[in-house]
């Protein structure tokens, strides 16, 4: 797909954002949520993730259409893991299998190396979930483990995929603190 801008998400991008989650929520289980949050909310997840010093970026076609999105997250909140962050990537449906979601990711993982994070993890949603472990595979991700049948969804259980990618030395040096890029502490 050409022409397509990625940049930093801004509270414009808001209707578009929430429109791509709430498919994602309905129809599909990369998300354990069951109920799409409104606009408001996503507004509220976005400023709470920026304010944190995480990246947040969309993907937009020449038209000014958002294709998608994609950020970065506190793995866990406990100050051991915060050089540890988890991607999200949700593409809207009719420009899915495009290259979209991995140009994102690939920016996504650029700019959390480029802040100093170490590490990246997916945290898949379905063994059978095929592109998004594809599209993790293919930006270098590794299959750590899974979690079976450990969520429960359209009246089926799911297992959750863990899939780890180092960011820069990850964990081959010590980190430097005093350079620590987020606000978790
Ligand atoms: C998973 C998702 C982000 C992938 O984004 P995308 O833009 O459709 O994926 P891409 O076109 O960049 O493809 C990436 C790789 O996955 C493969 N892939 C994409 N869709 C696939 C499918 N339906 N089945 C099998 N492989 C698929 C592509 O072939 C490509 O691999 P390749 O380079 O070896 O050909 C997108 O499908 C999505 O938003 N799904 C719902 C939300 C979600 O699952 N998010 C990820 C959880 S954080």
């Amino acid at each position: 797909m050409s022409a397509i801008v990625l940049r930093p998400a801004t509270p414009d991008d808001l209707p578009a954002i929430t429109r791509i989650y709430a498919d994602a929520v309905l129809n599909g289980t990369a998300t354990f949520e069951t109920v799409p949050p409104d606009e408001a909310e996503m507004g509220a997840r976005m400023a709470a993730i920026t304010a944190k010093g995480y990246p947040y970026i969309v993907a937009e076609d020449h038209h000014g259409a958002i294709l998608g999105y994609a950020y970065a997250n506190a793995f866990r909140t406990r100050p051991a893991y915060r050089w540890s962050v988890e991607d999200s990537v949700y593409i809207a449906p009719a420009a899915k299998g495009q290259g979209v979601g991995r140009r994102l990711l690939q920016r996504l993982l650029e700019l959390c190396q480029e802040a100093g994070f170490r590490q990246m993890i997916a945290v898949i949603g379905g063994s059978d979930h095929a592109p998004s472990i594809r599209l993790h595979e293919r930006c270098g991700f590794r299959t750590i483990g899974v979690f079976e049948a450990s969520g429960f969804k359209f009246g089926r259980w799911i297992d959750t995929v863990l899939m780890q990618m180092p960011l820069g030395a990850g964990g081959a040096s010590l980190p430097d603190e005093d350079a620590y890029p987020g606000t978790m502490n």
